[in-house]
């Protein structure tokens, strides 16, 4: 079989101009990289863990031989390898030459900074709302602005004027980064380069494949190789230093991976596909798992992280897992050797110890259409994640329920939960309880009670193992409440309020 050449580095275009990255620079954050390398120091680090936002930076790839919209990532915790033919720009490249750009001529108007450390990182993440509001001709809301500005904290101008400036943004005087960066001439420049890359670092090795066989024969013949999806969880052990990425498989220029299908048995997301493409993509089918992703991290973080990601670093208070397991998601692997398929609910064999071998590599997710309901048969669903703050915050207890009603009784229930025991949980043998009974309060206490005595939380930072427990009989209050509501809206203010007092 003939070799083909493999590239030795990564190239990236920054503000407008093309860089090669070799040896173990490809390996360090790219906001170290950015300050210490390349000087470009606007780009603040301030808890390099992904959560304030300081370091905001905006990029965008080539996807199907097109640029995609510029998103705003945190530069802190993702590797400079995974800009690989990436265009970055960061708060340098924002303003032209000639002047400021409407986003920072509005922070300035409005006063929106002070000791100025978070000023960059909130002028990346308004750049991309403008962005986005100019290209879909929407107006700047203060909905979205807050909604993009989730991930950006400000210790001291407070948020008023910072929002201020970003509802006041004139969106005919914003100059498109689009037109100013994703030029056809780097297109072309980028896809005459040499796909695969193969970087050697000192005591370090990276490989890039483009297609999927070649990323099964790198798994294969080197089984402990790490594979990077977003890194969003990785970064942060590897910025804690509790890991060296010393050897690193990247997937993210496999074409294969990055597929999104609907049908009528089956949607199917790719390995590679972001939170925030998923978002999208289930917005209708599955709203209700929409307004769970809504609440998950930043979208700093959903702008890089991957929904396979979030399920194979299988923490037990991953967001995505209770509700995907209880819709029967299926986990597809492939590996030299053959493919397979494995049921969520029976992935975790315990706390981080899974169904997969060392020579898979996970290629999607299968989450199939729920069967059609018979005559005066209907499905509900209930996602719900239990955090000290709405927005940005580790969960301390997960729930999810989706149930088969038939007129007022349960069909079928399925029901799974997380933070509650080492890895993430189907109820099976309170589902079978549930069976035929009758849809009311009663049921659900009942089921709640059964549920806190099933379990094993520990108490940890984030909750103690009387408050688990308590939160599990809770939920089950609560997704009755908030089900009867759905299912009867005219009686929304009392079932509401009920619900409200009983879980945060
Ligand atoms: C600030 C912040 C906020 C966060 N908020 C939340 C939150 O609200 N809820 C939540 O659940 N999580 C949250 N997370 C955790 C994290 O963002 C998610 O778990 C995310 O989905 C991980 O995806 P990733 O692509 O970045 O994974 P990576 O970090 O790249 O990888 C995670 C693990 O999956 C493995 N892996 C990835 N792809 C494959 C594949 N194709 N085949 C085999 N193995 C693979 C990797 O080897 C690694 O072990 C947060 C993280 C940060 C930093
Ligand atoms: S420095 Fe805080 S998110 Fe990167
Ligand atoms: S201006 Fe000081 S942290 Fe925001």
């Amino acid at each position: 079989m003939s070799q083909t050449a493999k590239r030795n580095h990564i190239v990236v275009n920054i503000n407008g101009e093309t860089l090669c990255v070799r040896g173990d620079e490809a390996f360090q954050p790219l906001a170290q990289f950015l300050r210490n390398v390349l000087n470009k120091v606007g780009t603040k680090v301030v808890c390099a863990e992904g959560d304030c936002g300081a370091c905001t930076v905006l990029a965008s790839s080539l996807e199907n031989s097109k640029w995609s919209s510029f998103r705003a990532i945190n530069s802190c915790i993702a590797p400079v390898f995974l800009f690989d033919q990436a265009v970055l720009v960061t708060v340098e490249g924002v303003r032209t030459q000639e002047a400021l750009s409407e986003v920072q001529e509005k922070m300035r108007e409005f006063h929106g900074g002070q000791c100025g450390f978070c000023t960059p990182g909130m002028i990346c993440s308004m750049s991309q709302l403008a962005e986005d509001c100019a290209k879909d001709q929407t107006e700047v809301t203060e909905k979205k602005a807050r909604n993009y500005l989730t991930g950006n904290l400000c210790r001291c101008t407070g948020y008023e004027p910072i929002l201020n400036a970003a509802t006041h943004i004139e969106l005919p005087k914003w100059v498109s980064l689009a037109s100013r960066y994703l030029t056809e001439t780097l297109k072309t420049e980028f896809q005459a380069l040499d796909g695969d890359v193969e970087i050697q670092g000192e005591n370090r090795i990276l490989s890039i494949p483009t297609t999927l066989a070649s990323a099964l024969a790198i798994k294969a013949a080197r089984p402990q190789v790490r594979i990077v999806a977003g890194a969003t969880d990785l970064g942060v052990v590897v910025n804690k230093g509790k890991m060296i990425l010393s050897e690193v498989l990247v997937l993210n220029k496999v074409a294969e991976l990055r597929k999104l299908e609907s049908s009528a048995t089956q949607d199917f997301i790719g390995a590679q596909v972001t939170l925030s493409e998923v978002e999208t993509f289930i917005r209708d089918v599955h709203p209700e798992l929409k307004r769970l992703l809504h609440i998950f991290a930043s979208p700093q973080i959903k702008n890089q992280a991957t929904l396979l990601g979030n399920i194979l670093n299988g923490s037990p208070i991953g967001d995505s897992i209770p509700a995907l397991m209880a819709l029967e998601a299926e986990i597809q692997f492939a590996s030299t050797k053959g493919t397979r398929s494995v049921p969520l609910k029976r992935f975790y064999k315990g706390y981080k110890v899974f169904d997969k071998t060392d020579d898979e590599i996970a290629v999607g997710l299968a989450i199939p259409a729920l069967t059609k309901p018979g005559n005066q048969q209907f499905w509900l669903h209930k996602f719900f994640k239990v955090s000290m703050r709405k927005d940005l915050d580790i969960s301390a207890v997960t729930f999810a329920a989706v149930i088969k009603m038939d007129n007022n009784h349960i069909a079928e229930a399925r029901l799974a939960m997380g933070g509650i025991g080492p890895c993430v949980i189907r109820l099976t043998e309170l589902e079978q309880k549930l069976q035929g009974k009758t849809f009311e309060l009663q049921t659900f206490e009942e089921a709640g009670v059964l549920a806190a005595s099933l379990i094993t939380p520990i108490s940890d930072l984030r909750a103690s193992q009387e408050y688990r427990r308590l939160v599990t009989a809770n939920l089950f209050k609560k997704c009755f409440h908030e089900l009867s509501v759905e299912m009867n809206p005219s009686g929304k203010s009392s079932d509401k309020s009920k619900a409200e007092a009983v879980c945060p």
